[in-house]
């Protein structure tokens, strides 16, 4: 692991998320009550990209099928119940999971310098 810079301060604010990388690694930054918190830019569900997802109360949901991870622990808190948006019965849920189970996202931890914020990754 190395120590990456991901952002500065002013990068980041409550109830969104930067978007960035480390390392060659696709990395989402946010703030959740005054912490820097940091998770991997990649769905556990499918490896999509989650950059776009909705930001509430320190989770995040996944724009294609509504998995839900929370950003300073990535804890997967929802698993697989919709598609873009629009909520799926229960065996559509298990189909389009697609065998997968509820798998927590990988997350970082965020150490600031100054303005500047830093993760190993
Ligand atoms: S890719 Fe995120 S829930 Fe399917």
């Amino acid at each position: 692991m190395t120590k990456s810079k991901v952002a500065t301060t002013a990068d980041v604010s409550s109830g969104k998320v930067f978007k960035t990388t480390a390392n060659g690694q696709k990395v989402l930054v946010s703030k959740v009550n005054d912490q820097y918190c940091a998770i991997a830019n990649k769905c556990p569900h499918l490896g999509l990209p989650m950059s776009k997802g909705k930001v509430e109360n320190g989770v995040i949901t996944c724009p294609f099928h509504g998995s839900k991870f929370e950003l300073c622990s990535g804890k997967n808190v929802e698993w697989v119940d919709s598609v873009v948006g629009i909520p799926l019965p229960d065996f559509a849920q298990k189909m389009m999971a697609m065998g997968k189970s509820a798998t927590d996202v990988a997350s970082f931890k965020v150490t600031q310098e100054g303005n500047d914020l830093f993760i190993d990754a």
